[in-house]
């Protein structure tokens, strides 16, 4: 195929380079576009434009394929741990025995987080929003860790401050979720593994494996997901060559939506609504298909995803393993797998190519697990980070970076006068 395209406007021809990505995908490089035409592009949401080149996270929406790195989701899933995915993501390579030991070590010597971080923790209200109170401890860092501040770090303080924000974020959840619940905060223990010190953290008590297991595999599915609004988010903001607190806290306010991470405090409560209603669902459907109504069927649909979401069909199968195991019997489960039925059933699903997403699901388990619905969104931020930490630092080693600076089409008065 040839590697490049014409375009025609008007009595101008210009040629538009091909760029393809190791697993086939192709896109029109217009970096010179406006010079050469005057024109700019126009793309609502931006779901035809690649705002980067990456090594990191692969998708295929229309065959529900998921890589990081090249390994399949569900490769990762049944044989790594989260902090080696996180080092995968992060470093681009498995880590060996000697190199996880050292990632994990320096991770849980940057676990235990500042007194200033805390105090600023406690100062929420109780019932405020632990997404919100997760950012604000998030970009307090940047004060209690001044030598990270710029974006000319070396590899030596690359490498410290990489572990620093997973232990640290760690304990900032635990602490957060204690401090909503208005109990003394816990120190992190260094005898555990991160997900059950995690736990241990949340709940004064060392969790059973199984528990730490099950949460294990529900943060390596949300390690990465290429460029989504979060992600984006993060990126935008390192590009004008902020810290990585500051980026890192404005991907968890992104995250924070209903339409992205949110979504999996946003289905449990629907799963609630329905359950109070009667556990009727099909009226539930038949407002998501009003166009009258806002409402929307949540956990299902996806941007790039228009087959199946392949973290769904992982967490669906893991759910009735969980709550086996844990013999918790969750009337919301059969609510949500009723829901999916029918949804899927149902003509206006199927045309528009809306599936179960990551988010149908893992509230089912949080909450099999103990886990608050409020803390859901800062559960899937604690997956997110290393995705967020890989992107950040992708962007800012890769040649040629600028700031990210889209343009607009203006659309408002024209010659106005006083
Ligand atoms: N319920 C009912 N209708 C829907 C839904 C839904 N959940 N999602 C999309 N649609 C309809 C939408 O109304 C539109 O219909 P029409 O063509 O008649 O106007 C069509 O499907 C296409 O929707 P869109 O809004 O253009 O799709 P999008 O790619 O911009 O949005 C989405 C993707 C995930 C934001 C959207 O599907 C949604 O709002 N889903 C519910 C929230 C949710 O579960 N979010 C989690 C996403 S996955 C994890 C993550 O990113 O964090």
């Amino acid at each position: 195929m040839s590697k490049s395209a014409k375009l025609e406007l008007g009595e101008k021809t210009i040629e538009l380079d091909i760029i393809e990505g190791t697993e086939g995908e192709r896109a029109l490089d217009i970096s010179k576009l406006r010079a050469e035409t005057g024109f700019i592009t126009y793309d609502n949401g931006l779901g035809n434009t690649g705002a980067c080149l990456s090594n990191i996270t692969f998708i295929d929406g229309e065959k529900g394929i998921l890589k990081h790195r090249g390994y399949t989701i569900e490769n990762l899933c049944e044989k790594s741990s989260f902090l080696e995915v996180s080092y995968l993501v992060v470093n681009g390579k498995l880590p060996s025995t000697s190199e996880l030991e050292e990632f994990t070590a320096a991770i849980q010597k940057g676990s235990k987080i500042p007194e200033g971080v805390k105090t600023i923790i406690k100062s929420f209200p109780k019932d405020a929003h632990p997404m919100g109170i997760t950012s604000a401890a998030m970009v307090a860092l940047s004060g209690f860790y001044p030598e990270y501040l710029n974006q000319d770090l070396s590899d030596q303080q690359k490498k410290e401050i990489i572990p620093l924000m997973l232990g640290q974020l760690k304990t900032i959840a635990a602490a957060v979720y204690r401090h909503g619940q208005g109990k003394d905060l816990i120190e992190p223990n260094n005898n555990l593994d991160y997900v059950s010190d995690f736990l241990y953290m949340m709940t004064g008590n060392e969790p059973n494996k199984e528990v730490a297991k099950a949460l294990d595999v529900l943060l390596i599915l949300h390690a990465d997901h290429e460029q989504n609004c979060s992600a984006s988010t993060v990126r935008v903001v390192g590009s004008s060559k902020a810290n990585l607190f500051a980026s890192i806290s404005s991907g968890i306010d992104a995250l924070w939506g209903p339409l992205h991470g949110g979504a999996n405090q946003a289905v449990l409560e629907m799963l609630s609504e329905i359950q109070k209603d009667g556990g009727g669902y099909e009226k539930f459907i038949e407002k998501a298909k009003d166009k009258e109504d806002p409402f929307r069927l949540m956990g299902f649909g996806h941007r790039v995803y228009k087959n199946f979401d392949p973290r769904a069909k992982v967490i669906k199968a893991y759910c009735d393993v969980v709550l086996d195991k844990l013999n918790v019997e969750d009337p919301l489960l059969d609510i949500a797998k009723g829901l999916e039925k029918t949804a899927l059933s149902d003509e206006y699903f199927a045309k528009r190519k809306l599936f179960p997403n990551v988010d149908f699901y893992s509230g089912i388990i949080y909450k099999a697990l103990g886990i608050p619905t409020n803390m859901f969104t800062v559960m899937f931020a604690l997956g997110r980070q290393p995705g967020w930490i890989a992107q950040w630092k992708e962007m800012i080693e890769a040649d040629g970076m600028r700031i990210t600076r889209p343009r607009q089409i203006y659309q408002g008065k024209t010659d106005e006068k006083l």
